[in-house]
């Protein structure tokens, strides 16, 4: 699909018409129309003229528009062209003040490239393959041209994410996802190295291999790195469950098929290198990535057992389904003993209690620190990718004491995202270290008014935006 700027409408096949609530429209339509169309967010209304389409398109109050009402709208825009089965579409954009119009076209670029994808490799029948050019009816010039760009970039990245994602659990193995990171690494311009099973052990990643034990895909322990060496590092740690049964501590049946995506926070710091490295951002990146599978056999660790971290502490397995925070732990050690991270930021599909929490429209944020809230809060306005601040509350802490060993891996009852965040916490220490819990945004099994169901590729637009403010 191909997005390009015009200043002048193009496309007969369809027209979309945004309008904010209380805008006229100067075009030749039914009357009728344009009196009952109301304007609300979300609303469309479908015109047949004799010569072309016309979708009325409803953004709300303008006061109130936002990037996630752009997202929402540019979403249905590109559903109802697919569904239409026409190859081209012309979207007028909303008059906006000119300063703003260069985010405006960047979110633009994202938003369509980010709706356009369309999951069906699988498939013989595919979707939406019609649909070859959108253009934008708005003002041109080089710098928004620039923007609209990195916008599309921006929403490749986001793709990759989403697919590695999408992809089962039998195709999309670790050593499936350490063959990507070394293809990407390749095709972007960044540096990638991957530990196999005899490295992660050699490297005394105990809870890493610990959780691999129960299957037969080799573990992989990616390691990503982009930029100036010289900067200390923004280091980016990605859980990489290709599958989670729980392991012997076994989930339910019902849904199980959905923790094929337990490797989303893997797939997301992906694609963020891909799209750092495409926007050519001046920072210093580390991408960590533990990959494996939670399985059970006869050699799969056992709730009791004892295992030893990279930093030697010891842990008591209660719960084998509670390996994310394992795995993360290792990583999070590593980053620690071979960079000096700036700032830590873990991606992770950690629980199913910030599910209870927060549904699955805000992701669950943790932090040992108050300096990057306000801007990483700004970046998350800015890309619709909603978060919400919970407390690493330290009255909990002790919840996670062991009579045999240094910790356990198990809370308990209440507050169930937030001992999983104190659980990370004692192998962060006092590394500035932000934790986001994606649990419930990393993938939707509903369609979302801005998102088709599958994986969401939650966090590449807002971490990027972020990186680039705090250089
Ligand atoms: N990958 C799951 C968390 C999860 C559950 C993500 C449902 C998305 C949807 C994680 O490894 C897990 O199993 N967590 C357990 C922890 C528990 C054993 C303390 C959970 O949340 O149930
Ligand atoms: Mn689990
Ligand atoms: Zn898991």
């Amino acid at each position: 699909m191909q997005i390009q700027l015009s200043k002048t409408e193009t496309s007969p096949n369809l027209t979309i018409l945004p309008l904010f609530v209380g805008e006229k429209l100067n075009k030749n339509l039914p009357k009728h129309a344009l009196a009952d169309f109301k304007n609300r967010l979300g609303s469309t209304h479908l015109i047949y003229t004799d010569s072309s389409r016309v979708l009325l398109l409803g953004l709300g109050e303008k006061k109130n528009f936002k990037p996630e009402s752009w997202r929402t709208a540019t979403h249905t825009s590109i559903n109802i062209a697919m569904t239409l089965g026409v190859e081209s579409m012309d979207i007028v954009l909303p008059k906006l003040p000119t300063n703003q119009l260069e985010a405006f076209l960047e979110l633009t670029g994202f938003a369509l490239t980010f709706s356009g994808y369309r999951f069906d490799e699988y498939k013989k029948e595919k979707n939406g393959l019609k649909l070859k050019e959108v253009y934008l009816i708005s003002p041109i010039n080089a710098k928004l041209s620039k923007a609209l760009t990195r916008g599309i970039a921006l929403g490749h990245a986001a793709n990759t994410a989403r697919s590695l994602a999408n992809h089962p659990g039998n195709v999309a193995t670790p050593t499936h996802l350490a063959q990507h990171a070394k293809e990407s690494a390749k095709k972007f311009g960044f540096k990638c190295q991957v530990l196999g099973p005899k490295e992660i052990a050699k490297e005394k990643m105990g809870l890493l291999t610990g959780v691999s034990l129960g299957s037969d895909q080799p573990p992989q322990f990616i390691i990503l790195e982009y930029g100036n060496k010289n900067k200390p590092p923004f280091v980016l740690v990605g859980k990489g469950l290709t599958f989670d049964s729980g392991g012997v501590s076994i989930k339910p049946s019902e849904k199980m098929e959905e923790m094929k995506y337990d490797m989303c926070g893997g797939a997301v710091v992906l694609g963020i290198f891909e799209a750092a490295a495409a926007l050519k951002l001046p920072v210093h990146l580390v991408g960590l990535i533990p990959a494996t599978e939670n399985l059970l056999s006869g050699k799969a660790v056992k709730p009791g057992d004892i295992l030893i971290s990279h930093i030697g502490a010891s842990v008591e397995i209660i719960n084998t389904d509670a390996e994310g925070r394992l795995v993360l732990a290792d990583a999070i050690s590593y980053a620690k003993k071979y960079y000096k991270p700036k700032l830590i930021i873990d991606y992770a599909t950690l629980t199913g209690a910030v599910i209870t929490a927060l549904g699955d429209e805000y992701t669950g944020y943790f932090s040992n620190t108050k300096n990057y809230q306000k801007q990483f809060e700004k970046s998350s306005a800015l890309t619709a990718e909603k978060i919400w601040s919970l407390p690493l509350a330290q009255e909990y802490k002790d919840q996670l004491k062991s009579s045999i060993a240094d910790i356990k891996n198990l809370g308990e009852k209440g507050a169930g995202a937030t001992t999983a965040a104190l659980f990370l916490e004692y192998f962060v220490g006092t590394t500035p270290w932000i934790h986001l819990d994606i649990a419930g945004t990393a993938w939707t099994m509903r369609p979302k008014s801005y998102a088709s169901p599958g994986a969401t590729g939650w966090g590449v637009y807002l971490t990027v935006d972020f990186l680039r403010n705090n250089i």
